[in-house]
């Protein structure tokens, strides 16, 4: 076979596993419809600002070991097939299966064409049953072919974080994989043996627990999030209190641990809000009340509010005054500004008469599609504080931290710093800085 195995989606998911598969003995292909992305790809020019990516794209085109194409038809050349598209949210949160179809149908022709068994293994994110019901009910449909006998399912979900994905792929904590039959298991165990050499702990179970573990996972981490942001909001009212003590302290707790404990402005990004609220739209569908997501999401939308409260407890009016941010990426070491919190704070100043100065290391040129002349941009910390009246940290990058009391005096009109991601330790700045935070009472 002339590929072992094809993507089709070459987004954030789809590249980057296509990307980890052709460095790690696999002739690879993928599929993408976007054109300008095939072009830039084929140039070993990455789409995504994702660590190691640059290298690893450069030494899988350059070895021919990844292939990318917007025809269909190249998956002849492969009997595995990745479904790594894209599952936007419809209006009332539940998932856009609209781009799972069309591929769907796409492979469908492809199977029928060809008398061999095909493996179509779902990456892309899909709430239970629809392995079952959509993608298998439309590959017989298209193809007049059976699962089973000629094709079948798997539900493979992915965990991997932005800027961290390369590395996610290469060291997951788990692989969950989803089958309902044994033949389709060992073809997929066979390839990640491939990949791997020693497989990481393998989780096997059905189509519809995997795309279960999907959504319980990541709802389970924004929970924690959102959990966290309610006891800094208690934290705040109470002289003395600092949320950062209660997380070390819940941390160290082996039955909580100590990731994503972490209070600030909430969560953003391409997964955490469409999955919570995809989750609360299935349970919905099959009558399970989800308060506790749906408060989980009440926090995180109103949570960019606390430090607008801040900022107007210490400032006064926000009129007329110039407000300088920084960090505008919905987390660091990204440019995604998808579903990021800089966008409801900039827009809530604007709304009050602020003047907006912003700086992020990346993320400006994205920023600037959505706020264009009305804001200030700058090209680095130091000129964002320049003659400012008050400074909001929004992203927590690592080279704001460089920021120290005389920049702020000399820089500032009026020193003040709110730190809505405690980036800095309550003591790195003294007087005349006066320094507030999230979850800081
Ligand atoms: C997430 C999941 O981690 C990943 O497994 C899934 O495949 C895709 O969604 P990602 O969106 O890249 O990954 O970001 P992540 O690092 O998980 O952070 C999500 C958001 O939560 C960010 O806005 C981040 O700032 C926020 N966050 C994270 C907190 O506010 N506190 C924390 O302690 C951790």
């Amino acid at each position: 076979m002339e590929y072992d195995v094809g993507f089709v989606g070459l987004g954030y998911v789809g590249l980057s596993t296509a990307v980890c598969f052709s460095n790690r003995r696999m002739k690879v292909l993928g599929i993408e419809i976007d054109t300008n992305k095939i072009s830039q790809i084929r140039k070993a020019k990455t789409p995504i600002h994702e660590k190691d990516m640059s290298e690893l794209l450069k030494k899988a085109i350059d070895k021919n070991n990844l292939v990318v194409s917007s025809d269909y038809n190249e998956l002849q050349k492969t009997r595995i097939i990745f479904l790594t598209v894209g599952t936007p949210s419809n209006k009332n949160g539940s998932i856009d299966v609209r781009y799972i179809r069309q591929a769907t149908k796409e492979i469908a022709k492809i199977i029928k064409s060809i008398d061999e068994y095909f493996l179509i293994v779902v990456k892309s994110t899909v709430v239970p049953g629809t392995s079952n019901n959509i993608i298998k009910k439309d590959l017989e449909k298209y193809s007049n072919k059976k699962l089973g006998k000629h094709f079948g399912i798997i539900a493979n979900p992915e965990f991997l974080q932005e800027g961290k994905a390369i590395h996610d792929t290469f060291y997951p904590d788990r692989l969950v994989i989803g089958a309902d039959s044994k033949n389709e298991l060992t073809m997929i165990k066979n390839l990640y043996k491939k990949f791997y050499r020693q497989l990481p702990p393998v989780i096997e179970t059905s189509l519809v627990n995997a795309e279960l573990i999907k959504y319980s996972n990541n709802s389970f981490l924004a929970t924690k999030i959102s959990f966290m942001n309610y006891i800094a909001r208690i934290a705040e009212e109470i002289p003395g209190a600092d949320v950062n003590d209660i997380k070390n302290a819940l941390g160290l707790d082996k039955r909580i641990s100590d990731s994503f404990l972490n209070a600030g402005l909430g969560f953003g990004g391409s997964c955490f809000p469409k999955d919570v609220r995809a989750l609360i739209a299935f349970s919905e569908s099959v009558r399970v009340e989800s308060d506790i997501l749906k408060s989980v999401m009440r926090i995180n939308n109103t949570q960019f509010l606390q430090i607008i409260s801040l900022l107007r407890n210490k400032l006064g009016t926000i009129n007329n005054k110039k407000i300088s941010i920084l960090g505008l990426s919905f987390k660091p070491n990204t440019d995604d500004i998808r579903e990021a919190t800089s966008i409801k704070i900039i827009e809530k100043l604007l709304k009050h008469g602020a003047r907006v100065t912003v700086y992020d290391p990346i993320a400006i040129p994205n920023i600037k599609q959505i706020f264009g002349t009305s804001i200030k941009y700058t090209k680095n910390a130091r000129s964002c504080l320049k003659s400012s009246e008050c400074c909001l940290l929004v992203t927590e990058w690592e080279e704001f931290k460089k920021l120290n009391n005389d920049d702020i005096t000399k820089l500032m009109k009026n020193p003040l710093i709110i730190d809505g991601r405690r980036l800095f330790s309550k003591n790195h700045f003294k007087k005349p800085v006066e320094y507030y935070a999230i979850g800081l009472g």
